[in-house]
Formats: C-alpha cells, sequence, structure tokens
C-alpha cells in the first residue's frame, strides 16, 4: 500500500469503471481526480501485489480539526479475494497513526453486502441507514453508515497483537 500518484490515475478510473461497478460506486472524470489528488483533504491510496496495482482508497477529510475522516471510495481490480479487507486494514492503519483521527466512517449501499463484510471485518461498526443520502446516478439512495473510532481500532490492535493475524 501506498499514496497515489498522478499516473495512478488511469488504473484508479479503470477500476472505478469495471463491469458491475457502476452499480456500487461513483466514478470520477480524470480532472475530478487531479483536482482531488492535490488537495490536502484528500488522500489516495494505491495497493500493489506482485508488481502490479491491484485496489486504490480514497479518503476525505485528511486531518481534519473535526478529528472525523470519511472514506469516500474503495475497489478492488479482483472481488472476492481478500484485497479489499487488506486495503481497509491498511487504509485505517494509515490515518489512526499519521493523524489524530477519532472516527472513521463511511457510507455503504445497503445491498452491498460483500463490502459491508470487508469493513466489519477490519472493525467497523454498522450504525444504521442514511435515507436518501447519496443522490447516485439520478436516484436518492440510503445507505448503511459504518464507522470505526480510535479506541475500538486500539481495542483491536492489542487483541491481535495477543494472537497476531491481519483480520
Ligand atoms: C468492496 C470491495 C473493496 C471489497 O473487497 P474484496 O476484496 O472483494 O473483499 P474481501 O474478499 O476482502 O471480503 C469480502 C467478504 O464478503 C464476502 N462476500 C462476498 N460476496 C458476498 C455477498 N454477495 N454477500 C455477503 N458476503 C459476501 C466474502 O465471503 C468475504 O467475507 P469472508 O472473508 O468473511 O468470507 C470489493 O468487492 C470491490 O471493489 N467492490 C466493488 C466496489 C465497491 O463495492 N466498493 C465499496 C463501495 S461501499
Amino acid at each position: 500500500m501506498r499514496r497515489a500518484i498522478g499516473p495512478d490515475i488511469p488504473f484508479i478510473m479503470r477500476t472505478e469503471r469495471l463491469e458491475g461497478y457502476e452499480e456500487l460506486i461513483d466514478r470520477w472524470e480524470e480532472a475530478q481526480h487531479r483536482a482531488a489528488l492535490a488537495e490536502s483533504r484528500y488522500k489516495y491510496f494505491v495497493a500493489e501485489a506482485d508488481g502490479r496495482l491491484v485496489g486504490f482508497a480514497i479518503l476525505r477529510d485528511w486531518a481534519s480539526s473535526e478529528q472525523t475522516t470519511l472514506v469516500q471510495r474503495v475497489a478492488v481490480a479482483e472481488p472476492g479475494r481478500g484485497l479489499g479487507r487488506a486495503i481497509m486494514w491498511a487504509v485505517v492503519r494509515a490515518a489512526f497513526t499519521e493523524t489524530d483521527v477519532h472516527r472513521l466512517w463511511l457510507g455503504c449501499f445497503t445491498d452491498n453486502l460483500r463490502a459491508q463484510r470487508s469493513y466489519e471485518a477490519v472493525g467497523f461498526v454498522a450504525e444504521g441507514v442514511a435515507r436518501g443520502s447519496a443522490f447516485f446516478r439520478g436516484k436518492h439512495c440510503d445507505e448503511l453508515v459504518l464507522s470505526l473510532l480510535r479506541p475500538e481500532w486500539e481495542a483491536l490492535v492489542r487483541r491481535l497483537a495477543k494472537s497476531p493475524r491481519t483480520p
């Protein structure tokens, strides 16, 4: 896992546009990605395995004065192989160790059970459904809100230190 740079944008855009993902995540044009990448409140991460890019995550409100950060978007090139969970674990760790964030949170479409499961695997807790919170492809959609608070993450890290394995 590393910070993304400009040349990673085509991979991020290709991944956003994978077949089936149009129902699950938003997609941005290149100019919007370049503008966000240049803004300090956004942090872009890409994951590499065997020398190739396999996934990305975009966080918004990085190091915000409210100490809350949104996981804006995450996607992998090959779903269902454990990559999403590994990326989320690395992203969560980066946020809690590199900033003083207290609350990491995200919204997920209520029927995206695969994503929910990978978030819960790294400690995110479902809070409830925010009705009509996403205006997506011309429709107002409900989102399940999940969050992970710093004390919960610290407890998880302590537990794993006793029985070392990433979730
Ligand atoms: C969401 C995403 C990043 C998760 O990454 P991933 O590599 O596919 O996820 P993982 O393999 O780490 O974990 C998926 C889990 O969901 C489970 N799962 C898969 N399909 C499922 C389904 N239809 N219903 C319930 N659980 C499902 C898997 O069994 C696995 O859980 P387990 O390890 O406990 O068995 C990835 O699927 C993705 O890019 N999806 C498209 C974009 C997207 O939905 N982004 C998130 C928007 S909120």
